[in-house]
């Protein structure tokens, strides 16, 4: 039988399949579900840190006026007989540590590394194996420019670096003036991971009542070539992990990235379509194969079609379709 083991974020995953941040991973009944169906790891639902800075400042409120936040305040929090948003995820993941063996990786959304960033002790102590940061500024205000922006990923992954020795992934999107220069420079202040594209919310329109509406939730299984691509580019030019998400649906995208040099994926919206029991189904299909493909581990085939060791490099740069498709008809 191959082994379908990986490492992520210096963790030992048994299958490089993570169940994303998602409504799928807030419960620990979901999460035991999860660990049963064969998930490498899980990543919780998101705090965001409005959420964290919030319940930090009501309960400051009641006790000092001071702008910081001290050890001291969670201690005060804990004595507190309600539980709040921010407690119940410290108990979600100590419940989750206690019950399943597969790595537990906490995650935060955020737009600023202001205070919050204590909290990710809150978090290392609480027992997650690491920490997923789900970072993203819309770049709508005009008068803040593309580097203002990215420097925002560099002070939080110093700060919160300097305040856990916890794992760190970025979860990054694609829209960035140089993609490959932030991925570098985050490698090289050594985040652990780099988890490639989020997907956002989108707004959509109703023309019948002209009104706004939600976008479509759920992927498409067509979306994963962008997270493809760049997984192929940068896998050879950093030392961090890389995790796939977006669009990834079958056993066959999920073996692209790895060949790409991906170190695992993450999963949601095949999940919320097909159920838990889905990744039983994926990794069989995987197994099948690397059987036929005679590889016994997934550092058999690990990279083996990044940009370099492809047969063609300059696909992953092909940006045009005029050149090569000119003649393209239907
Ligand atoms: C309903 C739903 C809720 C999500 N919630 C979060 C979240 O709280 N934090 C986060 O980082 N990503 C969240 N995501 C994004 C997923 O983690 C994942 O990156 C994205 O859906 C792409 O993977 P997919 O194509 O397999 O769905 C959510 C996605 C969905 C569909």
């Amino acid at each position: 039988m191959p082994n379908l083991a990986s490492t992520y974020l210096g963790l030992k995953i048994s299958n490089p399949i993570i169940v994303a941040s998602s409504g799928l991973t807030d419960s620990i009944e979901k999460i035991i579900e999860l660990e049963v169906h064969g998930a490498g790891a899980i990543v919780l639902k998101s705090l965001f840190e409005e959420e964290i800075i919030m319940e930090m400042d009501e309960q400051i409120q009641n006790m000092t006026n001071r702008p910081f936040v001290y050890p001291e305040t969670f201690d005060y929090m804990n004595e507190e007989p309600e539980e709040d948003t921010v407690r119940k995820y410290l108990r979600l993941i100590r419940e989750a540590k206690a019950a399943v063996s597969i790595p537990i990786i906490a995650s935060i959304n955020c737009v600023s590394a202001q205070k919050w960033t204590y909290f990710a002790q809150e978090i290392e102590k609480a027992g997650a194996d690491a920490l997923e940061i789900n970072l993203f500024v819309l770049p709508t205000d005009m008068n803040r420019t593309g580097d203002e922006n990215e420097q925002i990923y560099y002070d939080v992954l110093k700060t919160v670096k300097e305040q856990v020795a916890l794992p760190i992934a970025l979860k990054i999107s694609p829209y960035h003036s140089n993609l490959s220069n932030l991925i570098k420079r985050l490698d090289d202040m050594n985040a652990d991971g780099i988890v490639m594209f989020n997907r956002f919310y989108s707004p959509d329109f109703d023309i019948n009542t002209l009104r706004v509406t939600s976008g479509q939730i759920l992927s498409n299984a067509d979306d994963y070539k962008n997270s493809l691509r760049w997984t192929g580019i940068m896998s050879e030019r950093v030392n961090c992990s890389l995790a796939g998400t977006t669009g990834i649906h079958t056993s066959e995208s999920i073996i692209k990235h790895l060949l790409a040099g991906a170190d695992a994926v993450q999963i949601a919206s095949i999940l919320y379509q097909n159920g838990p029991e889905y990744i039983d189904v994926l990794s069989k299909e995987i197994y099948a194969w690397m059987e036929e493909h005679n590889f016994k581990s997934i550092e058999d085939f690990k990279g083996k079609m990044s940009q370099s060791k492809s047969n063609d490099p300059a696909a992953f740069e092909r940006v045009q379709f005029m050149k090569n498709f000119r003649n393209f008809v239907l």
